[in-house]
């Protein structure tokens, strides 16, 4: 970037974090009406609390500000790569966040799409998400060569269900009967149920409170007793039962 593109975007950024709500529900609005296959990958429940949708947009701006020396974002790159991997997030889909955020902040400070500033912003935005699109394609790839690893999504089916402590304690395997990678205690994997009298999967990560083996995985679910219709953990105890089948993504440490 050159230096007078570096300094618009950097001028922007107080008044975009001013307008931060703003910029972060028309942002959803605006990607999930065109994109509406992204419902299946962004938690709803999540959504309601507006906890995932400050958290992108404050990422997005935070590097901005830090946008002459990104390694003082390294610890960030860490954490969003990990949610992201354990998502199956793709390169492709960046250019869907990048379209939807760049007409976001048009809207927010009122200038044109072909502006300068928009030029400026947009290649910001996509020199972030070159270095996570970098990271994750590096995770991807040592996911998918452990022994028993894998990328992306796999099938397990449920193998036990029983009632622990406040919850229920299940236990998955794969479905492919093929070995699966070990964990250590506090990793975390996804697991993606589908929504009851919907079309629709909602992804949720559940930690291992034990170390797990190379043939099955447990880990317990606890009610969430504000969690909305799209609360993967009450789906889980009540809609899931023993045979069922859902959707695993690696473990991956926290
Ligand atoms: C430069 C671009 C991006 C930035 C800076 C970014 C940043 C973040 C941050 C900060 C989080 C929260 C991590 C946490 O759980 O603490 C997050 C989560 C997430 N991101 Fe991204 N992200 C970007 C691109 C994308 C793309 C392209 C997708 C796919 C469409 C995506 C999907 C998600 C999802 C599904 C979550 C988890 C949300 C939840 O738990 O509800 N992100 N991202």
């Amino acid at each position: 970037m050159n230096p007078q593109h570096i300094e618009l975007v950097k001028s922007t950024v107080p008044v975009l974090r001013e307008n931060g709500v703003a910029l972060t529900s028309y942002f959803y609005q605006r990607m999930l009406k065109n994109h509406p296959e992204l419902n299946n990958v962004f938690n709803l429940d999540h959504q309601s609390t507006g906890r995932q949708p400050r958290a992108l947009a404050a990422a997005v701006l935070a590097y901005a500000e830090n946008i002459e020396n990104p390694s003082v974002l390294a610890k960030a790159v860490e954490h969003i790569t990990t949610k992201h991997v354990s998502l199956d997030i793709q390169p492709e889909q960046y250019n869907i966040v990048g379209e939807n955020l760049l007409h976001s902040i048009s809207e927010v400070l009122d200038v044109p799409m072909d502006s300068d500033l928009i030029a400026a912003w947009k290649e910001a935005y996509f020199q972030l998400a070159d270095i996570l699109i970098g990271v994750e394609k590096q995770k991807y790839e040592n996911l998918a060569t452990q022994h028993g690893g894998w990328a992306g999504w796999r099938a397990f089916v449920i193998s036990n269900i029983e009632e622990h402590e406040n919850g229920k304690r299940f236990t998955l395997k794969a479905q492919d009967d093929q070995s699966i990678v070990t964990a250590e205690a506090g990793s975390f994997i996804s697991v993606k149920v589908a929504v009851p009298n919907q079309a629709l999967q909602q992804p949720q990560q559940f930690s291992f409170s034990e170390a797990q083996n190379n043939l099955v995985y447990t880990f317990d679910v606890k009610p969430e007793e504000n969690g909305t219709a799209f609360s993967v953990a009450n789906i889980l105890l009540n809609q899931y039962k023993a045979g069922d089948v859902v959707q695993v993504s690696a473990p991956l440490k926290r």
